[in-house]
């Protein structure tokens, strides 16, 4: 897959074009580029893991200091703030630049302190460092923005890496396992990426075979229905690292 940079047509994970548009018309994350019919669907499955007892469990184990998050492809920043909001310690990483500057200004206008920082998911050491351990890292729909099995793989490994043993990673991406409308979306049937190259979605099984191969645990899944005709349907995964 085409890696940034390299010259001027959209590769694969070009969100940046996303972001200008988003920030221009004065959204705040990604939704915001075309908002949910209803604001209840907006983070909706995070929501569900946060009330779920493996999150409580998770913040009642750590004491004598903060619990720490890193959340992938952090985009406008929303999920970071929602754990620095209730006293976590917070890193974002994100490609955008523009959507690391609309979750800094998120963060300020909150009065929330979250570190965002710009930098690939792909090679997480560059932009982290190589001894930074996590309670909780979230895959909040990076994963099927990263096209081409190799990468997967790389993104899943480094994740799964950066989770401290017995720390939990929470993930949720398309699905490929409910029919939708293929050509609004313009997904490729046999690959199941998009025209664009900057999607890819996946059979739930595969997607569990993918973070399970990286040494996690899976305790639990759903699938989360589409709330609009024709879209496709969400997996969403609850890991433990042994
Ligand atoms: C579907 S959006 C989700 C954003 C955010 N997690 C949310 O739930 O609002 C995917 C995000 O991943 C970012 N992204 C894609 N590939 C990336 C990579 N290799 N490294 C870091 N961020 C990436 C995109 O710029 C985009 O902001």
């Amino acid at each position: 897959m085409k890696r940034p940079g390299s010259d001027s047509r959209r590769c694969y994970y070009d969100h940046e074009r996303a972001w200008v548009r988003i920030a221009k018309r004065g959204g705040a994350g990604w939704d915001d580029l075309s908002p949910p019919a209803s604001d209840d669907t907006r983070y909706a499955d995070f929501a569900t893991f946060r009330d779920s007892d493996v999150f409580l469990a998770l913040q009642k184990s750590v004491s004598g200091r903060s619990c720490t998050a890193l959340d992938l492809g952090c985009g406008g920043g929303q999920i970071a703030l929602q754990l620095a909001g209730v006293g976590w310690e917070v890193i974002g990483v994100e490609y955008s630049a523009t959507a690391v500057s609309l979750a800094e200004r998120n963060a300020r206008e909150s009065g929330i302190v979250a570190d965002f920082r710009q930098g690939d998911c792909l090679q997480l050491d560059e932009c982290i460092g190589r001894d930074q351990f996590f309670d909780l890292v979230v895959d909040n729909r990076l994963m099927h923005c990263i096209v081409g099995q190799e990468d997967r793989e790389c993104v899943a490994k480094s994740a799964a890496g950066r989770c401290e043993p017995g720390g939990i990673l929470f993930s949720t991406s398309m699905t490929s396992d409910l029919t939708f409308d293929y050509d609004r979306y313009g997904v490729d049937r046999n690959t199941m990426i998009d025209r664009f190259a900057t999607r890819q979605l996946a059979p739930s099984s595969q997607l569990e075979g993918l973070w399970s191969r990286v040494g996690l645990h899976l305790l639990r899944s759903w699938i989360s229905f589409p709330k609009e005709s024709g879209a496709p349907a969400d997996w969403c995964g609850v890991f433990r690292r042994g």
